[in-house]
């Protein structure tokens, strides 16, 4: 089979991330800020591998060692150029060009605060890019408000003749509506020799990248324009209020894209999906659910309402409702909730149970295991079909380390029993309401570990005389049924 044009690798992509990001008032590096639960620059990789290239550099400045540190663990197949000052967008490019050495073909630049752009576009711009053969193709797209952004302005016959910044606009340049998105494709000979002409004689004293297009115009080469019927895809974040509108743009699609994989989504304004889940079909998202991370939900599960589960595995037919899970496993049609709580390595089996109030942390629900009510399970392993009483503790750390317990198969721990671990109570057994277990009970035993009951004939008389239950209680002996009816 032959590749189609747009499989065919691009030789460099050049992402630049050097920039302050003042306006986000932030410790953290801003293309490191999240969109869909994927950082901006995340996103940037993302959608640079969609046109495969032969070699990916991020420009980095501001905060470099943050995000080097992040593209380490992230995306250790770019590597990182420093542009140590920030003398403008193609000073930026000659820092990501020039260590990549002699090769020619294709670069493409994108920028690392432009998290919407989708590896579907980018292959579209190489694309039109080869078609037409350009010397320089930029991506473009017509916007209601264009204040602040360069305008590519064009001949009466609609080539591409410059892009002028906003500041160095006159006014009828600043009515233009055609934006530049600063996402381009060049032919990397023109490239560098655009790159090695740049003054800064503008109103920002910088390195224009797009004067790079202008100097390509200059030379009579080919310059063309893709514009994109979707803006969004073309729009930067600058401050925190454009980094909530471009989350919320993204989870919007996240959740469309979803919807029409089969997934019913009840409230789509409380339903959050980041970009790294998996769901099956004939999922049912009830209002307020929030899915992240790695979290997989298996075909015909209902979660939610109010849940919000990250890293965490749910089986086919689980039903899990107002519940917080960390790195937990549900089985298939296991039930949790309403109020629980699974910590890290919680693991529910087959059409296991963690009922109301229950908390759950490294432990092993068995298949068909039951722990309905108000209990704190800790590194324990619950055997299958065992049922454990309402208001079980797990008594796990001894103020110095966690020790184990393990609940045998099919046994039946009784209310309000705490087990003091390290503790086995084997397959078969019963567990007498109220115990506090300390000792291991072996199979079929009935464990009982509580002080006998014993009551004191007449002490209310005694010790409460003229009290309402003193009153009640002489009542009662005078015949009257016992509850005082
Ligand atoms: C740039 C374009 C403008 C376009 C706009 C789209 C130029 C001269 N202008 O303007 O036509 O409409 O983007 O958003 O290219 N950066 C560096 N190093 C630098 C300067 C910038 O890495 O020295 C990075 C920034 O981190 C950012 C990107 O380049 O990701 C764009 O920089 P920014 O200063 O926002 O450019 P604009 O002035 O908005
Ligand atoms: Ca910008």
């Amino acid at each position: 089979m032959s590749e189609s044009p747009d499989q065919q690798p691009v030789a460099a992509l050049i992402i630049l991330a050097a920039g302050a990001g003042t306006r986000m008032k932030s410790r953290k590096s801003k293309v490191l800020h999240e969109v869909a639960g994927r950082s901006m620059l995340g996103w940037a990789v993302h959608a640079a591998n969609g046109v495969h290239p032969q070699r990916l550099s991020v420009v980095v400045g501001h905060l470099a060692e943050q995000v080097s540190e992040y593209l380490h663990e992230f995306a250790p197949e770019a590597t990182t150029a420093l542009q140590a000052e920030q003398h403008g967008t193609g000073h930026a490019v000659k820092c990501g060009l020039d260590p990549m050495g002699e090769f020619s073909g294709e670069v493409v630049v994108t920028y690392g605060d432009v998290p919407l752009l989708s590896a579907e576009t980018l292959q579209a711009l190489v694309s039109e890019h080869r078609t037409a053969a350009n010397a320089v193709t930029v991506l473009t797209a017509r916007v209601p408000d264009p204040t602040g952004y360069g305008r590519i302005v064009r001949d009466a016959s609609g080539r591409i003749v410059e892009i002028v910044e906003d500041r160095d606009a006159d006014e009828s340049q600043k009515q233009i509506d055609e934006i530049n998105s600063g996402i381009y494709v060049f032919d990397a000979e023109l490239l560098r020799a655009g790159l090695a002409q740049l003054g800064s004689s503008n109103a920002q004293g910088e390195q224009y990248l797009t004067d790079v297009l202008g100097y390509a115009v200059s030379r009579d080469l080919p310059v063309g324009g893709y514009v994109t019927e979707d803006p969004w895809e073309t729009e930067g974040v600058n401050d925190r209020q454009q980094l909530a509108r471009l989350d919320h743009e993204a989870n919007r699609r996240q959740l469309v894209r979803w919807m029409k994989a089969g997934v019913t989504i009840v409230d789509p304004l409380s339903t959050r999906i980041t970009a790294d889940v998996g769901l099956g079909i004939d999922v049912t998202l009830q209002p307020g659910t929030i899915l992240s991370g790695a979290t997989t939900v298996g075909d015909g599960a209902e979660i939610g309402p109010d849940t919000r589960l990250h890293d965490t595995e749910v089986g086919a037919e689980a039903s899990v409702i107002r519940t917080e899970a960390n790195l937990a496993v549900i089985g298939e049609r296991a039930v949790v909730g309403p109020f629980t709580y699974l910590r890290p390595g919680a693991e529910l089996g087959t059409g296991a149970k963690a009922g109301a109030f229950v908390e759950v942390k490294a432990s092993t629900i068995g298949e068909g295991a039951k722990v309905p009510h108000l209990s704190y399970i800790g590194d324990t392993t619950i055997g299958e079909r065992a049922n454990v009483g309402a208001g079980t503790i797990v008594a796990n750390y001894d103020g110095v380390a966690k020790h184990r317990t393990l609940i045998g198969k099919a046994s039946f721990i009784g209310c309000g029993t705490t087990l003091i671990a390290p503790v086995e109570v084997a397959a078969g057994t019963y567990i007498a309401a109220g115990s506090t277990i300390t000792e291991a009970v072996p199979a079929g035993d009935l464990g009982v570990a509580r002080g006998r009951q014993r009551n004191v004939e007449g002490w209310v008389a005694k010790r409460r005389a003229g009290t309402r239950t003193a009153a009640a209680a002489e009542e009662a002996a005078s015949g009257s049924s016992p509850v005082g009816e």
